[in-house]
């Protein structure tokens, strides 16, 4: 197959651990016979630096154009303690989801057999959890009505949704229900809010189109805490952007280190696959980041974008290798040897 994939590596470590993600789907694509054709685009506070946009046009025709978009983190120290700053990094990855359309966040957290001991969780509580959160993605809060009144000492941000744009999100979240396990948790805070209300009352009414799915409707403030009691008793959970936002972050440090869960965004027709964590400014250029989540981003992006499991399978099963044998970057290394970013980057190439 062809694989046509465009390589945003962005800021801070992004460009290390993106790096080590196209090495690894190179060394996937002689083994499986595929031809990857990559083009790269500027995204982040280079694109600032460059253009004076942190997603040009430039680089959403080239995203537009690709199978599938492979992202590194975007964010840079210098916007972040100056409120007055016009143009910010973190608005390209907004201003990206929304002129993709990618409304549907996949952000998985799952474990590692050989470090469920790094969990800031009991092992009794964390093992066998493998749960995904489906996250709204282009609308809610993020991009809803804002502004200042009262000569700017009154500011204002508000949560719309759509009928619509529940819907879709709720469908993907049955259908991902329906190919795992047939649970899914709807989580809102409906006992306050309006816009909770309308996404309650549309997932109810879709319950009877799969009637072999399971529903339960929870709290937010309920589930952030049953996240880290026993977050093996979840499955698919659907919620909007900002409760999205705020649960995956908390569900991703439960596998041992934030440098583990990868994540794809997807839309009618494009999609994109990231880590979750960030930009990791205090990393850059020293070569120490983990770029697992990177590389089990491309193995998201094998399954998901090109409907190749084998592949998705075979880097998934190199990087438990790699953790088995205790070839980890210094997040997870605890005193013993730390490797550089690159060397376990060589390391799963070698052992692919
Ligand atoms: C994320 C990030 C972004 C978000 C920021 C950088 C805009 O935290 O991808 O979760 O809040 O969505
Ligand atoms: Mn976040």
């Amino acid at each position: 197959m062809e694989l046509n994939i465009a390589l945003l590596a962005g800021d801070g470590i992004g460009p290390e651990v993106i790096d080590q993600a196209v090495k690894v789907c190179d060394a996937i694509a002689t083994k499986y016979n595929h031809k990857i054709n990559w083009t790269a685009a500027l995204t982040g506070a280079a694109a600032i630096d460059a253009v004076g946009d942190p997603y040009p046009d430039e680089t959403h025709e080239i995203c537009v154009k690709a199978d599938a978009v492979l992202f590194g983190a975007i964010g840079h120290p210098r916007f972040d303690n100056d409120p007055s700053a016009k143009v910010r990094p973190e608005q390209g990855l907004l201003k990206m989801r929304q002129k993709l359309g990618l409304f549907a966040n996949v952000r998985p957290t799952f474990t590692f057999p050989s470090l469920i001991d790094k969990s800031p969780l009991k092992r009794e509580r964390i093992e066998g959890t493998n749960l995904v959160f489906l996250r709204e993605l282009t609308s809610g809060i993020y991009f809803g009505k804002r502004g200042r009144e009262d000569d700017g000492n009154t500011a204002y941000d508000t949560c719309t949704y759509t009928r619509a744009e529940v819907t879709r999100l709720a469908k993907k979240g049955f259908e991902t229900a329906m190919a795992r396990s047939k649970k899914l948790c709807c989580v809102d805070k409906a006992n306050v809010l309006e816009s909770s209300r309308l996404w309650r009352e549309t997932v109810q009414s879709m319950e009877k189109e799969y009637p072999e799915v399971e529903v339960s409707y929870e709290f937010v403030d309920a589930v952030a805490m049953r996240l880290v009691q026993w977050p093996n008793s979840y499955d698919v959970l659907i919620t909007e952007n900002l409760f999205g936002d705020i649960l995956t972050d908390e569900a991703s440090v439960i596998s041992g280190s934030m440098g583990l869960m990868p994540s794809a965004s997807l839309g009618e027709k494009n999609s994109l696959f990231e880590p979750i964590h960030g930009s990791y400014p205090q990393a850059t250029g020293k070569d120490i980041a983990n770029p697992l989540a990177t590389v089990l981003s491309a193995a998201m992006m094998f399954e998901t974008a090109f409907g190749l499991t084998d592949e998705a399978e075979a880097i998934r099963v190199v990087v438990n290798k790699s953790l088995d044998a205790g070839i980890v970057t210094e997040d997870l290394a605890e005193g013993k040897k730390a490797y550089k970013t690159s060397e376990i980057g060589d390391w799963l190439v070698a052992n692919i």
